[in-house]
């Protein structure tokens, strides 16, 4: 199965393509991960992209098409993936399309007030990426990793002005892909809001599995 999980920035993406991934033993690419790890390392994409995602901006669309090409291109992708955070503007949906058909695409609803108090809250482990938040998880307010051990740390994007120039961002350039989904019969939309485990049984019953 080949899945576009769209959402504004903390609506739960990363958080229900991980349940999902497992359920359905596929991998998830996150074009956002990607990004933060060839920061770390300080690569030249890394480099490139660092000043548009520290302002909450989009990366230049033929930087995140040739990430996305290399990546869709491996072994692991061969029985289908997650796409999160990708597509974000109608011209990487128009190049997405040329690579593949997708069979999915579920779009994440959450109010923009519930955003800014989700992405304040929420802490990532600094080794294996895991996302908690300190609201909801005890791991979260400990500071360090239940999966491996690492610091837990709060994203540089996650500061409150950069997270409102990323739900601007998000609703003039990402949320017009609703209506491009829409259009060919692929959009699903799903609550976003409540207890996670119900999210993603909405989830799985939207994907008919
Ligand atoms: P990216 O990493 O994709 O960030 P994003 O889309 O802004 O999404 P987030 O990771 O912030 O949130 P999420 O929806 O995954 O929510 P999560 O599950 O963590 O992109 C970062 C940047 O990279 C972009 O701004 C851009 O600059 C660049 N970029 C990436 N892809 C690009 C592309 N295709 N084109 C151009 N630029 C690109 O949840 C958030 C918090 O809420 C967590 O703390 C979680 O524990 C909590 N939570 C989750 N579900 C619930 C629930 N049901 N109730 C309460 N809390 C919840």
């Amino acid at each position: 199965m080949k899945l576009i999980l769209l959402g504004a920035p903390g609506s739960g993406k990363g958080t229900q393509a991980e349940f999902i991934s497992r359920e359905l033993s596929i991998p998830t690419i996150s074009t956002g991960a990607i990004f933060r790890e060839e920061m770390q390392k300080g690569t030249k994409i890394g480099l490139k992209v660092k000043e548009y995602i520290d302002a909450g901006m989009l990366v230049p669309d033929e930087t995140v098409l040739e990430v996305i090409r290399e990546r869709l291109a491996r072994e692991d992708c061969k029985n289908g993936y997650i796409l999160d955070g990708f597509p974000r503007t109608i011209h990487q949906a128009e190049a997405l399309d040329r690579i593949t058909d997708i069979d999915y695409v579920i779009s994440l609803e959450v109010p923009d007030a519930d955003i800014e108090k989700r992405l304040t809250g929420r802490r990532v482990c600094s080794k294996c990426g895991k996302t908690y938040h300190i609201k909801y998880d005890d791991t979260a307010r400990s500071g360090i990793c239940n999966e491996c051990g690492g610091a837990l740390t709060v994203r540089e994007d996650d500061k409150p002005e950069t997270v409102r120039a990323r739900l601007d961002v998000y609703h003039k350039q990402s949320e017009p892909l609703k209506d491009y989904y829409r259009n060919k019969g692929k959009l699903k939309s799903v609550e976003g809001t409540g207890p996670v485990d119900e999210i993603r049984k909405l989830i799985l019953e939207a994907l008919s599995v």
